[in-house]
C-alpha cells in the first residue's frame, strides 16, 4: 500500500477487517516488522487520538515514531506554489517534504481543510505534495476531505458490536459553534457504502455531502424518520460542503439545537449504539445522558484507532520489503 486515503486502498475490505481482528488480539505479534523503520507523523493541526494512537500503533510494530508539529517544533511552512515568501512562513513544503522523507520510511500527515478554497481542499493540495515529493508511503491522518484511520476504526467498532448481519447505520448532522470540515462524514459515508450495512444520512437542507462520497446513499431530511429503527447512530457536525452553492462552502448554515442527539432521538431507534469520533461538544452534538449511557461507544471507538492505524502501518511495512 503506497497511500492510505480511501477504503479501496486496503484492497479486499473483509480481509482487512479480519487482519484488524488479528492485530487487536495479538498487537505485538509483528514486533520485528518495523525494526529499524521510522514513521514521521506530521501535524499541521491539533490532535489527541490520532497523535497518540498512531504512535502506539507504530511502537506495537517495533517502529520508531517521530512527531513533528509544524509551526511549533518546526518553521512555519508555505504550502502554495509560486508565492513570494515575504510573510511569516520561512520554509516551503517543496524543500521540507524531501528533507522529512530522507529521515523516515513512512509519513503520516494531518492537514485540515482551509474551508475557504473548496477547489484546493477537494484536490487535497497539501497531501498531494507529500505524495509527489516524498516518494514514501503516505497516510492521511485527517486531511482536507478524508479521515480514513477514523472511518476504519468506526467500521471495526460496528463489526464488533453489531447484533444483525446488516445493521442500520445513521449518520446524523448535529449542531456545533464552529465551522468544521467534512473529512469525517465524507470518509464515514465512503466506508459505510463499502460495508454490509443499511446506510442513511440525515442533515438539514444545504449540508449535502459530495456525491464522490455519498454515492447514492439514502439521504433523509427528517432526522427522526431517519433514526427510526437504527442500530447505530453516528453523530457529527460539518460545515456547508458547497455542493450546490460553492459560495457557501465552509459556512455554518444552521445551529438548530433540535438536531442534538438526546434521549428522545435515541428512543425511536432500535436501542441503538451512539458513536462519535471525538472530540465532542457535550449538549451541542449529544446530550450528557446519551454520551454517558451504556449504549455510548465513544471510548471503544477511540481505542480502536490503534487497531486501524496498526493494521494500515503493518500493510505498508509488508509492502516495503
Ligand atoms: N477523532 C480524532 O481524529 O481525534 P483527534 O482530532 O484528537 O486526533
Amino acid at each position: 500500500m503506497k497511500t492510505f486515503f480511501h477504503v479501496q486502498d486496503l484492497g479486499d475490505l473483509n480481509s482487512a477487517l479480519e487482519m484488524a481482528k488479528q492485530v487487536k488480539a495479538t498487537p505485538f505479534a509483528w514486533k520485528s516488522l518495523g525494526e529499524n523503520k521510522t514513521i514521521m507523523l506530521v501535524f499541521f493541526n491539533s490532535s489527541l487520538r490520532t497523535r497518540l494512537s498512531s504512535q502506539k500503533a507504530a511502537l506495537n510494530l517495533g517502529m520508531n515514531p517521530i512527531v513533528l508539529n509544524i509551526g511549533q517544533d518546526s518553521w512555519k511552512l508555505e504550502t502554495e506554489m509560486g508565492v513570494v515568501m515575504d510573510g511569516d512562513k520561512s520554509e516551503h513544503l517543496r524543500e521540507a517534504i524531501p528533507v522529512i522523507a530522507s529521515y523516515c520510511d513512512i509519513i503520516g500527515v494531518r492537514s485540515f481543510a482551509s474551508l475557504t478554497d473548496r477547489k484546493a481542499d477537494y484536490e487535497e493540495t497539501v497531501l498531494s505534495q507529500f505524495i509527489e515529493y516524498s516518494h514514501k508511503p503516505v497516510i492521511s491522518l485527517e486531511s482536507s476531505t478524508v479521515h480514513p484511520c477514523q472511518a476504519f476504526a468506526d467500521l471495526i467498532t460496528i463489526e464488533e458490536y453489531k447484533k444483525k448481519s446488516r445493521p442500520k447505520v445513521v449518520l446524523s448532522w448535529a449542531p456545533h459553534p464552529k465551522a468544521l470540515p467534512q473529512a469525517v462524514p465524507n470518509s464515514f459515508a465512503e466506508w459505510m457504502n463499502a460495508a454490509d450495512v443499511e446506510f442513511v444520512i440525515t442533515h438539514p437542507r444545504g449540508y449535502e455531502l459530495d456525491e464522490k462520497f455519498v454515492r447514492g446513499a439514502k439521504v433523509e431530511y427528517d432526522q427522526l424518520k431517519a433514526l427510526e429503527g437504527a442500530d447505530f447512530v453516528y453523530a457529527k457536525n460539518w460545515s456547508c460542503p458547497g455542493v450546490s452553492d460553492p459560495s457557501k462552502y465552509g459556512q455554518i448554515l444552521s445551529k438548530d439545537m433540535g438536531w442534538t442527539i438526546d434521549e428522545a432521538h435515541m428512543a425511536v431507534t432500535d436501542n441503538a449504539y451512539f458513536m462519535h469520533c471525538l472530540p465532542v461538544r457535550r449538549n451541542m452534538i449529544v446530550s450528557d445522558a446519551v454520551i454517558d449511557s451504556e449504549r455510548s461507544l465513544v471510548i471503544p471507538e477511540a481505542a480502536n484507532r490503534v487497531v486501524s492505524a496498526q493494521t494500515v502501518m503493518k500493510m505498508m511495512l509488508e509492502d516495503l520489503k
